[in-house]
């Protein structure tokens, strides 16, 4: 079936959302497409806050959140991309409270702020308040205003159709072609659909399902970004993956860098705050890469609690009215996963995979670019976690992720509706379906000998968390991409016992297994390839910042036998590298 829209929207989680509301506001027939319900998508777990220099309990300004964010991302950040970040981050909080959403207030009324990681005032003094949040459910409330929003603008959404292809007008985008739509699978009944419209936006969130224990959600795997890696745009400096200091140990679910923004401590297995030691003027509230390597150097040290993987996250002197007020669900996380009670005893916590600072390249329109010059993939728009505007360069802010998709949605929405006003809709394109029918169709139908999806996944996440975590060594990448290729092998045989086409979700979870892989190995290679430690990138063998030889971007491109990279430069317009103390 062919579904002949104007825009469409893939992924509803932030970006997604704001973005069809900017495009109905303006008049713009638009569809977004899930995989999920739209009030399921990952934004919805975002806990602790989204920033934003209001100054609402102490002095703030954007330059100083421009500044944080630039020295946080280790200077790899694009500063004319966040110089947008920190100033529009004020408008759309306040859009976002005129919406309705229920942010905690101070006893004056205004939006409540708190501190988080690598939040300063004046250009690094010490800690700031600058993170807005509605309790530890902040990224919640956003998904359920915004959706309000689009239902009441009448977008149209098209809930659990899993988009398994990507169609150009024209050729392919390297050699000009234009965005023309999108094949999507529907779950219910296993049908495939093309939906055409003169802008495509792909907001399909990150992929850190690539790693045994992740906070993210089972269907983070990455899928608007293999599929443009697959038709020839390069993804940016994926080798940065953040790992959050605090989650739940064994299962990596969250918990919220907020509760140490409201004075929780880390606590090694002597009782020392050891923080004090790697960070002496932020300590707990040092960036996350920084954080989560002082956690491993503890353990190292045999100061994991009780000699094992994990330290203790303290929040006892917080109090009742806090936990209740601040922090109720990440403390009732605590209380059902590890059957601890906040207020009485410390939380084991460990590092968990969180958040990819790369993906695909866009420019602060949100439009897609398809090499280091900046050339536009007409028509084709990503933003939210999938998208690399490079806000976040190295390593990523707490409450960054969240402004991130605000903003850069809004401006998607904005960018897409004056393009689409531009340009006619594409016309059908003949066959469009048939390569997709035929992958899916060779999956299904293959014998039940091959191997399967939940073998191939765990080797995958494994070597993953093991050589290419935290700390990263040449010789152990080497081994991962080795390993990596080897699972690429293996997977060309995967088989599944479901036949059917009725919710048949172990071939989505097949599909979804092949866009891993192929991320897996640009992050391996881009990993490899980079001789420096920076940000989230931290390696043992390199462990220095290069600013000479790579203070610049990654682009890698699909190559016949591999990724083939290439790079570009880093925009610096205020802020000159220096190092980077806390
Ligand atoms: O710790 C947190 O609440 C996570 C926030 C974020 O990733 O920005």
């Amino acid at each position: 079936m062919d579904h002949p829209f104007d825009a469409i929207v893939v992924g509803a989680g932030g970006a997604g959302l704001w973005a069809a509301l900017e495009l109905a506001r303006e008049g713009v027939n638009t569809a977004v497409l899930t995989k999920l319900y739209p009030t399921r998508s990952h934004t919805g777990t975002a806990q602790g806050g989204v920033c934003a220099a209001l100054g609402n309990l102490e002095e703030d300004h954007w330059e100083w959140h421009m500044f944080d964010t630039v020295k946080g991302g280790d200077y790899l950040v694009d500063q004319d991309a966040a110089e947008i970040l920190a100033r529009e981050a004020i408008e759309t909080v306040v859009e976002l409270e005129h919406m309705g959403l229920p942010f905690n207030r101070t006893p004056d009324g205004k939006i409540d702020q708190r501190r988080f990681g690598g939040h300063t005032s004046n250009y690094g003094e010490g800690p700031v308040r600058r993170a807005c949040f509605a309790a530890d459910r902040t990224g919640h409330m956003i998904l359920q205003t915004l959706y309000q929003q689009c239902i009441k603008h009448g977008v149209k959404f098209f809930d659990e159709f899993q988009v398994v292809d990507l169609l150009f007008e024209g050729g392919e985008p390297d050699t000009g072609g234009r965005a023309a739509g999108v094949v999507a699978h529907r779950l219910a009944d296993g049908q495939l659909h093309t939906f055409r419209a003169k802008a495509v936006l792909l907001a399909t969130g990150g992929f850190g399902r690539m790693f045994r224990i992740t906070s993210n959600a089972h269907s983070l795997t990455g899928d608007a970004v293999a599929l443009c890696y697959r038709h020839g745009i390069p993804l940016q400096d994926t080798e940065f993956f953040q790992f959050h200091p605090t989650g739940i140990v064994g299962i990596g679910i969250l918990l919220s860098e907020a509760a140490r923004g409201e004075g929780g401590i880390l606590l090694n297995d002597k009782g020392e705050r050891f923080m004090e030691k790697y960070a002496p003027k932020m300590m707990d509230l040092a960036p996350r890469d920084m954080v989560s390597r002082a956690m491993y150097q503890e353990i190292r040290a045999g100061r994991g609690i009780g000699g094992k993987d994990y330290v203790y996250m303290d929040l006892r002197h917080l109090g009742r009215k806090v936990i209740d007020e601040k922090l109720p669900d990440i403390t009732d996380f605590v209380r059902v996963y590890q059957g601890i009670e906040p207020l009485k005893e410390p939380i084991p916590v460990q590092p968990t995979a969180h958040y990819a600072m790369g993906g695909i390249p866009t420019n602060t329109d949100s439009e897609v670019v398809r090499d280091d010059k900046g050339t536009v993939v007409p028509g084709l728009f990503a933003a939210g976690e999938c998208a690399c505007v490079s806000v976040h360069g190295a390593n990523r802010l707490g409450t960054n992720s969240l402004v991130d998709l605000l903003v850069f949605g809004r401006r998607a929405g904005r960018q897409m509706a004056r393009y689409a006003g531009k340009v006619e809709r594409p016309l059908p394109i003949a066959d469009a379906i048939e390569p997709v029918r035929a992958e899916l169709e060779a999956i299904r139908s293959r014998a039940a000998a091959g191997e399967s999806v939940a073998t191939i996944r765990a080797e995958l996440q494994d070597v993953m968390m093991d050589n290419v975590g935290v700390y990263r060594e040449g010789k152990l990448l080497t081994e991962a991409l080795a390993k990596v290729k080897e699972l690429k092998g293996r997977n060309e045989n995967v088989a599944i016992t479901d036949r059917g086409s009725i919710f048949n979700t172990e071939l989505m979870e097949a599909q979804e297994l092949g866009y891993l892989l192929d991320i897996a190995h640009v992050t391996v290679a881009s990993a490899l390839a980079r001789t420096e430690s920076r940000g989230a990138h931290s390696r043992e063998d390199y462990p220095e910042r290069d600013d000479k030889k790579w203070l610049k971007h990654t682009l890698a491109y699909k190559g016949k036998d591999g990724p083939s990279l290439r790079y570009k430069q880093v925009s610096i317009t205020r802020f000159e590298p220096k190092p980077r103390t806390y």
